[in-house]
C-alpha cells in the first residue's frame, strides 16, 4: 500500500455542495452513536472553511431534529493569551456559529482556554489530551488547513508525536489572521494547539480546503514527502483521512 491511497481526495464544484456532504456524514455518525446509546466525540476547527458545515447541521437541528444531546466537542485551538469574551476568540466563533443554535450540554463542550495562566499550561495542555482519551477518542476530526501547511495551529517544525501544548505562531498565519484583528500588529503571537499526535489518533479525519488560494498548499500536502516542515503532511500516514475540495483549491492536483 502506497500512501497515495491513504489520502482520499474528493473534487467537488462547489463547496457548499460539498459541506453539506460532510454535515450529513457527521449526522449520521451522531445519530448511529445515538442509537447504540453512546457519546459521540467530534473534534472541531475553527477558521472560515468549516462554517457552512456547522451552518447546514444548526439547519438539521432546527429542521430535521437532528439532536447534539449525546454529542462531546473538542475544539482544535485558541489564540493564547485570549478571552473567551473577544469576538477573536474561538470560543466566540463556535458559539456564534454552532453551540448557540442547538442542544449540546455546555458541559460537553471543550475549548482550549486561552487565559490559562502560563504557569499552569503544561498541565493544563496534558489534562486536555487526557480527557480526549477518557471521553473515548475522537470520533471524527474537522480540520481546515493554513498555508504555512498548519493543522490546527501546529506551524511548520511540530513533531509528528505532539500533544497539545502552546506554540508560536508563523509569519505567514499572523499575516492572514492579520484583517480578523485590524492589524497584525494585534494578533497574538501564540495559541494553544491540539498536537499532530492527537489529531492522529482520531478514527476519522476530514480537512477542508476551498479556494484558489490553498491550491499550492494542498498539492503540497497531498503529493509532498512526509516532512515536519508541512505538518499537513503527516496525514498520509493517517488510515482513514479525507480532503475534501472544491475545484480551485484542487487545481494542483
Ligand atoms: C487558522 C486555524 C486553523 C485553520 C486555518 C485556516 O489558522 N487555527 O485551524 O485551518 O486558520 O483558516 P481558513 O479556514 O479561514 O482558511
Amino acid at each position: 500500500e502506497t500512501r497515495f491511497e491513504k489520502i482520499h481526495n474528493v473534487i467537488f464544484n462547489d463547496s457548499k455542495v460539498a459541506s453539506i456532504v460532510i454535515a450529513e456524514e457527521i449526522a449520521s455518525l451522531i445519530q448511529a452513536k445515538a442509537e447504540k446509546n453512546e457519546m459521540c466525540v467530534l473534534g472541531l476547527a475553527t477558521g472560515s472553511s468549516p462554517i457552512k458545515v456547522y451552518e447546514e447541521l444548526v439547519r438539521m437541528h432546527k429542521e430535521e431534529g437532528l439532536s447534539f444531546s449525546n454529542v462531546i466537542t473538542f475544539n482544535l485551538d485558541e489564540y493564547f493569551p485570549m478571552e473567551k469574551e473577544n469576538i477573536q476568540s474561538y470560543y466566540y466563533f463556535m458559539h456564534q456559529h454552532l453551540f448557540d443554535h442547538v442542544d449540546i450540554d455546555p458541559k460537553h463542550i471543550n475549548i482550549p482556554n486561552g487565559m490559562v495562566a502560563s504557569k499552569d499550561l503544561n498541565a493544563y495542555c496534558q489534562a486536555y489530551d487526557d480527557k480526549i482519551l477518557s471521553s473515548g477518542g475522537l470520533d471524527f476530526q474537522l480540520l481546515g488547513i493554513g498555508r504555512t501547511g498548519h493543522i490546527g495551529f501546529n506551524e511548520p517544525g511540530s513533531h509528528i508525536n505532539s500533544g497539545t501544548r502552546s506554540i508560536t505562531l508563523d509569519h505567514i498565519t499572523r499575516v492572514d489572521a492579520g484583517p480578523a484583528f485590524q492589524g497584525i500588529e494585534n494578533v497574538p503571537r501564540k495559541a494553544i494547539t491540539m498536537g499532530i499526535g492527537t489529531i492522529k489518533k482520531a478514527k476519522r479525519i476530514v480537512l477542508l480546503a476551498w479556494g484558489q488560494n490553498k491550491a499550492e498548499i494542498v498539492k503540497k500536502a497531498i503529493e509532498g514527502d512526509i516532512l515536519s516542515h508541512i505538518p499537513a503532511t503527516y496525514l498520509q500516514e493517517h488510515s482513514n483521512t479525507t480532503f475534501v475540495l472544491d475545484n480551485e483549491a484542487a487545481t494542483n492536483l
